[in-house]
C-alpha cells in the first residue's frame, strides 16, 4: 500500500495522554499532537482546504501563484500543496518570526518576504499590505488570507473536529486551543458543539493580544495591544474566522509561562512541541480548578519544537528575556551548606597562613587583602625565610567584592586570570568567596 503524494498524509494525527504535568488534575488530559502532519503543524489541514476551495471557485488556475501572510506554519502547508499541485508560492512574514521558519519555507521552494512587525496592519510595510499589493501586481495569483477565508475553519470542522470526537469516543468534555486566526478553535468548536453542546471550548490567548478583551466586552481596544514574544497566536484585530458563540472562555498566558511550559512538555512528556502548545497547556493549568473527576480534556498542540530551537529551547535566549530562573552568587554559597570563609589577621605569620591555605586576610575594616596558594608558593620558593614575616607584608590585593545576587553568568566575566575569585557579603554581613572552579561547576549542573 502506498499513498499517492505527501498531501494524503495530512490529518489523522494521534491523540496522546499527558501523564506527568497533569497528574494532579482530576481530569484525563489528552493532546491532539498535530506536529505529525507532513509540514509539522495543524496548519497543513487548512492550507490544503483553502487551495481546494479556491480551485473549485475558479480563483486559482493551473500555473498560478499562491500568496499568503504567514508566520511559517500556514506557509509550510501551502508550500507542500503548491509542490504537489504545481503552483508558485510567495509568502510575507514578520521579522518577529523564527529565522528557521523562513528557511524551511525557502527549502520547499517558496519565496519569503520579511516585513516589520511593529507597524499597523494598514501600513504599506505591514506583511498584510505587502501581500495585498503582490496579489494586485502578479497575474493569476491568489491571496489565501487565512484570517478571513472561511475555508480555514471549514478544514477543522471537517477533519480535526471529527477526529477528536472519534478518538475520545464522544467523551470529550473540554477543548483547549490557542487562538490566532481563530480557524482551529472555531472550526473544531463548531463541530464538537453540534455533537454535544455541553462541551466547553476554552480559547487560549497571550497578553498583548486584543482577542480576550474583545471576547469579554465586544470592544476592539487597541490599548490592549502591545508586542509579545509568543508565536503563532494572539491578534491585533478580529479575523472573520471567529464565531465567538462557540467559545465559552478566553484565557491569557504570559510569554514566560508559555515558554517554560513548552520546555516542561518536551522534558517531562517527551513531546517536542512548539511555543503555542506550551501556552495551551499553561492556559489549561491556570483553569485547572474548573475541572472535575471524569472530565476528558483535549489540548491541541499546533506545531513541532524544531522551529524554536534557537528560541525557547535555547537557555541563553530564555535567560536574556528573564524566562529562566538565573543562578546567582548566593545559590553557589547556599549549596555549600553553611561553610564559612576562613580569614587570618594581618599580624599573623606566613607560616600560620600556610596552615590556613587559601584563607583571606581581614582587619577590623573587612577584607583588605588575599593570600593565595599560588602567590605564597612563589614567595616561599624564592625566600624560605619569609615564613616568619607577617601576612600583611606578603598579601596580594583583595579580591573584588560583588553583590550577593550577581548572576553566575556575570561572575564568569568578573573572575579574571589576575583575580581568580570574587567575594560577596551575605545578608548577615559575612563574606563568601566564589572561584572560577565554583562557576564552572555551577554552570555544568
Ligand atoms: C504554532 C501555532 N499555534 C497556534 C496557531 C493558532 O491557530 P489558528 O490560526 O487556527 O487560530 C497557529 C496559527 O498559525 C500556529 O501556527
Amino acid at each position: 500500500m502506498w499513498l499517492n503524494n505527501i498531501l494524503e498524509t495530512i490529518g489523522n494525527t494521534p491523540m496522546i495522554k499527558l501523564n506527568r504535568i497533569t497528574k494532579n488534575l482530576p481530569a484525563t488530559v489528552l493532546a491532539k499532537v498535530d506536529y505529525f502532519n507532513p509540514g509539522n503543524s495543524v496548519k497543513d489541514r487548512m492550507a490544503l482546504k483553502m487551495v481546494e476551495v479556491a480551485e473549485k471557485e475558479g480563483k486559482l488556475k493551473p500555473g498560478g501563484t499562491i500568496i499568503e501572510c504567514t508566520s511559517g506554519n500556514t506557509g509550510m502547508g501551502l508550500a507542500l500543496v503548491a509542490c504537489v499541485k504545481g503552483y508558485k508560492c510567495i509568502f510575507t512574514t514578520t521579522d518577529k518570526q523564527s529565522k528557521e521558519k523562513s528557511d524551511i519555507l525557502k527549502a520547499v521552494g517558496a519565496e519569503v518576504i520579511v516585513c516589520p512587525t511593529n507597524v499597523e496592519p494598514d501600513d504599506p510595510r505591514s506583511y498584510y499590505s505587502v501581500a495585498k499589493r503582490l496579489e494586485k501586481e502578479i497575474p493569476n495569483s491568489y491571496l489565501c488570507n487565512q484570517y478571513d477565508n472561511l475555508a480555514n475553519r471549514l478544514a477543522h470542522y471537517e477533519t480535526t473536529g471529527p477526529e477528536i470526537w472519534e478518538q475520545t469516543e464522544g467523551k470529550i468534555t473540554h477543548l483547549v486551543c490557542t487562538a490566532g486566526t481563530g480557524g482551529t478553535v472555531t472550526g473544531v468548536g463548531m463541530y464538537l458543539k453540534e455533537k454535544n453542546p455541553k462541551i466547553q471550548v476554552w480559547a487560549i490567548d497571550v497578553y498583548g493580544s486584543l482577542l480576550t478583551k474583545y471576547f469579554r466586552t465586544g470592544e476592539i481596544d487597541m490599548h490592549e495591544v502591545h508586542p509579545y514574544i509568543s508565536e503563532g497566536f494572539g491578534e491585533d484585530f478580529v479575523p472573520k474566522n471567529y464565531d465567538m458563540s462557540v467559545i465559552d472562555h478566553f484565557e491569557q498566558v504570559t510569554d514566560k509561562d508559555g515558554a517554560v511550559m513548552a520546555r516542561r512538555i518536551a522534558k517531562e512528556e517527551g513531546i517536542f512541541i512548539g511555543y503555542s502548545a506550551g501556552s495551551c497547556l499553561q492556559g489549561l493549568m491556570q483553569l485547572k480548578d474548573r475541572l472535575k473527576k471524569g472530565d476528558v480534556v483535549v489540548c491541541i498542540f499546533h506545531d513541532h519544537g524544531s522551529r524554536y530551537v534557537a528560541k525557547i529551547y535555547n537557555d541563553q535566549w530564555m535567560m536574556e528575556r528573564g524566562f529562566l530562573d538565573v543562578k546567582t552568587f548566593k545559590d553557589i554559597v547556599n549549596a555549600r551548606a553553611g561553610k564559612k570563609l576562613v580569614t587570618i589577621q594581618p599580624s599573623h605569620t606566613v607560616a600560620d597562613a600556610v596552615e590556613l591555605m587559601k584563607k583571606y586576610v581581614m582587619d577590623g575594616n573587612g577584607i583588605i587583602g588575599a593570600v593565595s596558594e599560588n602567590g605564597l608558593f612563589q614567595k616561599i620558593f624564592s625566600n624560605p625565610e619569609i615564613k616568619n614575616a607577617t601576612v600583611e607584608s606578603v598579601m596580594e590585593p583583595a579580591y573584588p567584592v560583588v553583590a550577593f545576587d550577581t548572576p553566575v553568568e556575570r561572575l564568569g566575566s568578573l573572575i579574571t586570570k589576575e583575580n581568580g575569585a570574587v567575594l560577596a557579603k551575605d545578608e548577615k554581613g559575612d563574606y563568601h568567596i566564589v572561584t572560577k572552579y565554583d562557576v564552572i561547576q555551577s554552570l555544568a549542573k
